[in-house]
């Protein structure tokens, strides 16, 4: 396997942390078969709130603050100085509460600060990433099937299409204006970035502390662990054409409806 640069956004949260230690056990692997371009692998990794004891070779922690501009810029200007290009962004940050707020089950339970900070951090903050890696994943050595990635974790409920349950306003939609910008995104690189693709994902329901309030109702078999959930994550990666680019797609690779 080729030699490739990673960026896990979010690599603390409970999936983004699971793709980091997922990278770093192909990694292992690598070393143990001698296979010297994958054991060059590098892992840049970033935080929010506080870098994690968690070390590793060829792992590299950077602070970023998502809901902020300049901390992504500064954040890629650090992995600048350390590389010449990254292969594969992976965004798996994501808001759907807080210690003041719970995902909305009517409209009278709407805020707008709460609305505005899940449009912030599901929304705005992959295609300010975006804006600013640009360069860096221009300098990926790619092909049309062995593209450069570009991929958020979405969710399913950001179907406007698969909507029936209804709730959930600020978290639904900000998914859905994520989607419609990752979208966006594929069909202005497909002209000024070609062999990327850009991809949104729903990860299946994971035991996570995001999800840990709403497990209740979720059979035994349906909650993956974090770890399963990212191997069948960077399975689905791993088999993407430049083509793919501008899907939303589940853990499965399976095709998700607008
Ligand atoms: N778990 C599920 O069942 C499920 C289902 C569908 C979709 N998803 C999606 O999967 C993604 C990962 O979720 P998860 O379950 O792994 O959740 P999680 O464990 O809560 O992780 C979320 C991560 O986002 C980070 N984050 C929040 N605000 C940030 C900010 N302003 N700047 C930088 N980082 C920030 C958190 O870091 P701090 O704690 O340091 O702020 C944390 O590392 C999310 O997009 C979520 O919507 C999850």
């Amino acid at each position: 396997m080729k030699q490739k640069n990673y960026l896990i956004i979010g690599g603390t949260g409970g999936i983004g942390q699971a793709m980091v230690q997922a990278l770093l056990q192909r990694q292992h692997l690598a070393n143990e078969q001698s296979d010297t371009d994958t054991a060059h692998t590098k892992i840049y990794a970033t935080y929010h709130k506080s870098q994690p004891d968690f070390a590793a070779d060829h792992l590299y922690w950077i602070s970023m603050d998502v809901s902020d501009e300049d901390s992504i810029e500064q954040a890629i200007a650090d992995i600048k100085q350390q590389t010449t290009h990254i292969d594969w962004v992976i965004n798996c940050v994501g808001l759907l509460h807080t210690p003041h707020n719970q995902p909305e089950k009517a409209l009278r339970q709407l805020e707008t600060g709460f609305f505005l900070q899940s449009m912030q951090i599901n929304a705005l903050a992959s295609l300010l990433i975006a804006k600013h890696i640009k360069p860096l994943l221009a300098k990926s050595e790619r092909s049309a099937d062995n593209p450069a990635i570009f991929a958020t974790i979405s969710a399913r409920v950001g179907s406007i299409s698969d909507n029936r349950l209804g709730g959930w306003y600020s978290y639904r939609i900000s998914k859905a204006a994520l989607n419609m910008g990752m979208k966006n995104l594929s069909i202005e690189w497909r002209r000024s970035l070609k062999d990327v693709c850009v991809v949104v994902m729903q990860p299946g329901t994971v035991d996570t502390q995001l999800s840990s309030p709403f497990q209740s109702n979720v059979a035994d078999e349906k909650l993956f662990t974090p770890a399963y959930s990212a191997a069948r994550l960077l399975a689905v990666l791993d088999s993407m054409s430049a083509a793919q680019s501008g899907g939303f797609v589940d853990w499965a690779g399976e095709s998700i409806p607008w």
